[in-house]
């Protein structure tokens, strides 16, 4: 009898182990930057990180993870003659279905949700960069969020002139393999806000460097670092803010 208690016990323990974490009311948290900064390989770890620690998240990115988005995504890289107002209407429309239909549902479950790319890419590239005017910008994702505004948005920061470099090694470093993940470019072999002007990249950072001076969501990184040195950089900031949100600090260690 008592080793059927110790069993039910240790079964107790196990699955209150096995029970992941969650957050009251959610956490989002956005990954924003230029092309080739590193952003979505370190939404990635941090996603990752997150999880072994037991914590429920899930990781998403603009435009795609869903059917919209991703056709969104394909369309995107395909066009060249759509105005900024034209493209960011898509970018909305895609928006308003992963909130729909991932993002919101998991928030309300206490998930904490990694987004690779939210509303300030819309700010940064079809405004800045592509002179869309920003008030009209800011109400459209007023409306394709409910004006749901992220806990976190970790900007990762590089000189352009650095980070187009990298994404032009990486697809020469790729170009003669399968791993169409690793080559950043579609199935089409389109890769349309890469290949824009330098000027075009310098907006898109000076936008998302003055947006990150007016709201204190913002953590600003230096990508010019080693890729470890950027990860602890980030888990430091959310594990600030997890913290605050009553998740015990034991759970970070090892
Ligand atoms: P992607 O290959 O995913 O680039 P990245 O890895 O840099 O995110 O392509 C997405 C492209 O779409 C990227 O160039 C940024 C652009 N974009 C906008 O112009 N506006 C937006 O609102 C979003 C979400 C993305």
């Amino acid at each position: 009898m008592a080793g059927k208690q110790q069993e039910e016990m240790d079964f107790g323990a196990e699955s209150e182990r096995m029970k992941k974490r969650t957050v009251e009311g959610g956490l989002l948290i956005t990954f924003e930057g230029g092309e080739g900064v590193g952003k979505s390989t370190q939404a990635e770890r941090l996603f990752l990180k997150l999880q072994s620690f037991g914590i429920d998240v899930i990781h998403a990115q603009e435009p795609g993870s869903s059917d919209l988005g991703n056709n969104v995504r394909r369309w995107i890289k395909r066009a060249n003659t759509s105005s900024p107002l034209a493209e960011t209407l898509l970018f909305e429309a895609a928006r308003a279905q992963l909130m729909f239909e991932t993002v919101r549902p998991a928030l309300d479950r206490g998930k904490v949700v990694i987004l690779d790319r939210y509303t300030d890419s819309t700010l940064a590239y079809q405004g800045y960069a592509r002179g869309g005017d920003l008030k009209t910008i800011k109400k459209l994702n007023d409306i394709a969020t409910a004006e749901f505004a992220p806990h976190l948005t970790i900007l990762l920061d590089l000189d352009p002139k650095v980070s187009l470099a990298r994404v032009s090694n990486e697809q020469d470093m790729f170009a003669s393999t399968d791993d169409k993940r690793a080559t950043r470019v579609d199935d089409e072999g389109q890769r349309r806000f890469e290949e824009q002007p330098l000027k075009f990249h310098q907006n898109i950072r000076k936008g998302y460097l003055e947006m990150s001076k007016t709201d204190p969501r913002w953590a600003v990184i230096k990508a010019d670092q080693a890729g470890h040195r950027i990860a602890d950089a980030i888990l430091k900031r959310v594990r600030r803010l997890l913290i605050d949100r009553d998740i015990p600090d034991t759970i970070f260690k090892g």
